[in-house]
């Protein structure tokens, strides 16, 4: 290609990259217009009540993401089933291509049965709609399932108990890409000690599946200036999404 051709696409590529971040950065701003109610993301959700406890599945050969949410039935491996209103499982599109991993439910997620419904879940609502997609797209979970008291952080032996059942949830996903939320999820997925600040903006392998570490939402609502390299982290996964696309079986 002639170079002055090359030059003038590569000026578009950088205008319409800056547009979409001017964009992202609006939709990204006061972004507290009122709770989602349970229902209003209800696609594919899987709750307790609808799955019948009598039909015993083992975790080993749990084949569908009912199964699992089956096999974790009324949990109480670790203490934090005392003080839950609710167990949040997770929810979304059972065959995303990409799934969000955050640390644990807070408040709202504990009383609604749903991840990231608070604050900083609207706040990655818009990340996602930013990013041309919507939540019944994605698939959104968490290390833990239960909220920890006072939102303190998670402990290894909850973690260790409850991994397993992520572990499972992406094996059956089986997205193209993973985008872990924060230290937690980044240090647990990736089973590393290094800071976010380093192991973002880049993608990492778990389980041969291109994972993305990038800040939580939470912490983006502390420092909005981080909201840049959210933007840099979620581009490359739109790019790693657009590569593959068609070549994924949809169903
Ligand atoms: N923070 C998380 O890590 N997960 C949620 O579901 C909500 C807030």
């Amino acid at each position: 290609m002639d170079s002055h051709i090359e030059l003038q696409e590569e000026l578009l590529q950088l205008i319409s990259s800056l547009r979409r971040f001017i964009q992202f950065e609006k939709d990204t701003k006061g972004h507290c217009p009122g709770m989602f109610l349970r229902g209003d993301v209800a696609h594919h959700s899987t709750t307790f009540e609808e799955i019948h406890e009598d039909d015993e599945i083992s975790y080993d050969t749990a084949v569908t993401l009912d199964d699992v949410r089956r096999e974790l039935g009324d949990c109480r491996r670790c203490g934090l089933y005392q003080g839950r209103k609710n167990i949040v499982f997770g929810e979304g599109n059972h065959t995303a291509e990409l799934v969000f991993v955050g640390e644990a439910p807070g408040q709202q997620e504990d009383i609604q049965g749903n991840p990231f419904v608070g604050r900083a879940g609207q706040l990655l609502t818009r990340i996602i709609e930013a990013m041309g997609l919507a939540r019944k797209d994605v698939y959104i979970c968490n290390i833990l399932k239960c909220r920890p008291p006072g939102n303190r952080n998670p402990k290894p032996d909850e973690i260790s108990v409850c991994e397993p059942f992520l572990i499972k949830q992406l094996e059956i996903i089986q997205p193209k890409v993973i985008c872990a939320l924060g230290t937690f999820a980044a240090r647990t997925l990736l089973k590393t000690d290094v800071p976010i600040s380093l192991l973002r903006g880049k993608f990492h392998l778990y389980q041969g599946i291109k994972l993305m570490p990038t800040y939580h939402p939470a912490y983006l609502l502390r420092n909005p200036g981080a909201k840049k390299q959210v933007w840099e982290d979620v581009q490359m996964i739109m790019k790693e999404l657009k590569e593959g696309i068609g070549s994924r079986d949809s169903g």
